[in-house]
Order: structure tokens, then C-alpha cells, then sequence
């Protein structure tokens, strides 16, 4: 918990936090601004797990400009900023979450915010809307909804929904082109290696860098740590995305040869145990180890805990596993996200969450409309809510569209012309 006291001295830094995200946000200004006049949320209790950081108090308090009463927990014990916590506390939001809670309080702290009887839910990860089916099963019938920031909770949610499991309807935000595109791709590549740099303090340029998974994170971190000089290497199961890599210029190895060859190690995979044992003991003395998938089971930290002989932090968020033989491994930000969970890792961009979150605002607003007529399975966002994010977004860049013509049109549509 954060201490009364600690909370009055850091709520003006976090108000500050606020404005100045606030300001690289214009999507979500634009929805702000029309939510506030039209009040599409009014009486709607929303319930949240999401990264608690500045970009994150700009939708909740879109979400209350709409009308809506907001309970926010954390969706990582370590990627909460107790600074836009105690803003949002002094501006009346019912923040449940800090810093480096333990794992009982994280849950505890998700429950606290079903408390509030919520009408939709937003989670990033699933741990809100798995905890509500295990859990909580007398709140179901109120859920309108909820909507999904990640890969890892609609990944979870499509199994939940096959086996019939799922009882309400769940947007795949991430899965709209308006995110993944951008906020996987671009916005976890530039955090990722700024969580890595600010951390570390390392080079970037020159170094031999094993990305793990060639998805939309992957292949993000992969071509901006090419442009920023280093050696990559790719590991991949799939066929496809093995070959992409390879077409992408990319070195394409397993991970056991992989292994000995890295500098730094980035984990984006979403699966569990990708980086193990017999990897490690093939591993450089002074190999960095750190996961920018969403949980922190993608190195398996307690082989990493099982091989050393000794352990020590060596810098914030740093931590030196020694071996038998004196060959020393680091790992980051406790193997969790290191774009977020670090102490000097910022987060995604704020002009990359201005897209995410304008999309979650929309989704909230149309569960709250249409929720009750939707099935309870994943369903895809509709695709004008989309469109319109990428269009507020050019507009805001000052970025020009093309208009196809009538006769582009009608040539579109038609199946009977030819060359
Ligand atoms: N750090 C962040 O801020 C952030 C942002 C977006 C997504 N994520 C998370 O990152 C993870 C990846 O997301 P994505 O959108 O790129 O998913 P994705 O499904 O597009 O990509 C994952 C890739 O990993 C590969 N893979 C799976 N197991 C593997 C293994 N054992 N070895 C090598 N490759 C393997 C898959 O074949 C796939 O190509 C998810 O957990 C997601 O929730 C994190």
C-alpha cells in the first residue's frame, strides 16, 4: 500500500505525468471531448486491470468525461506508476494498486474492483475476466462485456470461449488492425529497447541480439534493434513466420544455437518456457536475459534460479545469476515485461496508446450499447470503430487520404470487368 502521506507528495508529479500524456494523446481528446458533451457512459460502472501508468489515467478519465464510475487495478505487479495512482486517487477514481505488490495483493486488488459491481470490463492479460469466471460467477449476468488489450488474454479468452467457458461477449482489441499493426509492432519495439538501454545502460550497436518469436512484437524489436546497429537473430516455430524472418534478412537459428551466441536475449513469444536450462548453460558470460511477452513464464526463472550458485541485484531491476563455473547471467525487470515493468522503462509511447486506448474507449461505448445483444464468445472490434481511430489519427498527424473516385468505386465492385 501506498502510505497518505507519500500519496499528497506524489499526486502533483502524477497530475503532471497526466497532462503531458494528455497532451501526445489527440485521439483520445477528440472522443473526450464528444463523450464529455454526450455522455454515452452515464451510470456505467467500469472495472479495469490495465498497466497503471500515465497514458493509462488518460482513458479513465475519458471514461468518466462519458459518464462512467471507474475501478482500476493493476494487470502487473511491477508496471504500476504510484505517482498517476495517487493523481487518480485525489481526482477520486478507486485505484486498487502500487508497485511491486505481491501476488496475493495483485489478486486481491482485482477483486476489490469487481467489488464495484462492474457493467464492462476492460483487461489486458485476462486475469480480470478469468477471476470473475472462477471467482465471481453471481457478477456474470450484470457484465455487458468486457474488451481485451493483449495477444496473451484473447489467446486465453478463445480457449475459454471453445470450451464453452465464457459467459459474456469480449472485444479482441488487440486484434484490431488499429492496434496490433502499431501498439504490438512499433510501440512495444521502441519501449522494449528503451527499457533495455535506460536499464542497462548496454550499447545496442554491434551486439548479437536473439528475439524470440517473429509475431507482431517480434518482428518489431527485431527490425528497429537492426536499425539501431545490432546483430539479430531469430528463433520461430512457426513455419511461416521463420521464413518471413529469413526473407527479412534475419538470421533464423534454434534456440540452442541461439543460445550461444546472443549478447541479449529478448523473449516475445507469449508461450511458456522458451528460454530454459539447457539454453542458459549454453550462454556468454554476461548474457542479458529480459521477456516482452506478457507473463513472466516465458524464461523459466526458477531453472535460471536452479542453476546458480549465487545471486545478487548488481542495478535496479538488474539481477546476476552466477554459474559453477563463474559465467554470469543477467536478468531484467524479474523477467517480466521489460518495456513496463522497470523502473526507468516508460511504457509504449503515448502516441501509440492515443490508438489502444482510443479504441478502448469505443469498445466500452459500444458494450455499453450493444452488449447485451452480443454472443458470449471473442468478438472482433467493429471495423468502423477502427477506421475512425486511423482516420483521427491521420487527421492528427496532418497526414492527407486519398478519395477513390466514382468510377474507382464501381471498378472495386464489380467482378465483370477485366483488363
Ligand atoms: N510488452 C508489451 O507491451 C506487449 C505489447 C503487445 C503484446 N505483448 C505480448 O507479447 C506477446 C506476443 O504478442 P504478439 O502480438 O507478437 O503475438 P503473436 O502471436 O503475433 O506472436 C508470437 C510468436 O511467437 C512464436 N512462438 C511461440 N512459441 C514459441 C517458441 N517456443 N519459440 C519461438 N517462437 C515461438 C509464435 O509462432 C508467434 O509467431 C504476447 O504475450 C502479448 O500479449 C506485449
Amino acid at each position: 500500500m501506498i502510505s497518505n502521506v507519500k500519496l499528497t507528495k506524489l499526486a502533483p508529479q502524477g497530475k503532471r505525468m497526466i497532462e503531458w500524456a494528455e497532451l501526445h494523446m489527440p485521439v483520445l481528446m477528440t472522443i473526450r471531448k464528444e463523450m464529455s458533451k454526450q455522455k454515452p457512459l452515464k451510470k456505467l460502472r467500469v472495472g479495469a486491470a490495465l498497466h497503471i501508468e500515465a497514458k493509462t489515467a488518460a482513458l479513465v478519465r475519458t471514461l468518466v468525461a462519458g459518464g462512467a464510475e471507474v475501478a482500476l487495478a493493476g494487470c502487473n505487479p511491477l508496471s504500476t506508476r504510484d505517482e498517476v495512482v495517487a493523481a487518480l486517487l485525489e481526482d477520486g477514481i478507486n485505484v486498487y494498486a502500487w508497485r511491486g505488490q505481491s501476488e496475493k495483493d495483485y489478486y486481491a486488488n482485482i477483486h476489490r474492483v469487481l467489488d464495484h459491481r462492474p457493467d464492462v470490463l476492460i483487461d489486458d492479460g485476462a486475469d480480470l475476466i478469468s477471476a470473475t469466471h472462477a471467482n465471481r460467477p453471481e457478477l456474470i449476468r450484470k457484465i455487458r462485456g468486457a474488451c481485451e488489450e493483449t495477444t496473451t488474454g484473447v489467446n486465453r479468452l478463445r480457449i475459454m470461449a471453445a470450451g464453452g467457458a465464457l459467459k459474456f461477449p469480449v472485444i479482441a482489441v488487440n486484434d484490431s488492425p488499429a492496434k496490433h499493426l502499431f501498439d504490438n509492432r512499433f510501440g512495444t519495439a521502441e519501449s522494449a529497447l528503451q527499457g533495455i538501454m535506460a536499464t542497462t545502460n548496454t550499447l545496442i550497436a554491434g551486439k548479437q541480439i536473439v528475439v524470440v518469436g517473429y509475431g507482431f512484437v517480434g518482428r518489431g524489436i527485431a527490425s528497429r534493434a537492426k536499425g539501431l546497429g545490432a546483430i539479430v537473430t531469430v528463433v520461430e516455430i512457426d513455419p511461416i513466420r521463420a521464413l518471413e524472418a529469413t526473407m527479412d534478412g534475419f538470421r533464423v537459428a534454434r534456440m540452442a544455437e541461439a543460445a550461444r551466441i546472443g549478447d541479449i536475449f529478448i523473449t516475445t513469444t507469449g508461450n511458456i518456457g522458451v528460454i530454459r536450462k539447457e539454453h542458459m548453460r549454453r550462454m556468454r558470460d554476461g548474457a542479458i536475459l529480459c521477456n516482452a511477452g506478457h507473463f513472466n513464464v516465458e524464461i523459466d526463472l526458477k531453472g535460471l534460479a536452479s542453476l546458480s550458485v549465487k545471486r545478487r541485484k548488481v542495478l535496479t531491476d538488474v539481477e546476476e545469476f552466477q554459474l559453477k563455473d563463474g559465467r554470469r547471467l543477467h536478468l531484467l525487470a524479474e523477467g517480466r515485461l521489460v518495456n513496463l515493468a522497470g523502473e526507468r522503462s516508460l511504457g509504449h509511447p503515448m502516441e501509440i496508446m492515443d490508438m489502444s486506448f482510443g479504441l478502448q474507449a469505443l469498445g466500452v461505448e459500444y458494450l455499453a450499447e450493444h452488449g447485451k445483444e452480443l454472443e458470449p464468445k471473442v468478438h472482433d472490434m467493429p471495423a468502423e470503430i477502427d477506421r475512425r481511430v486511423a482516420e483521427l489519427k491521420l487527421k492528427s498527424l496532418g497526414v492527407g487520404l486519398e478519395k477513390p473516385t466514382k468510377e474507382q468505386i464501381k471498378y472495386l465492385r464489380s467482378w465483370r470487368l477485366g483488363t
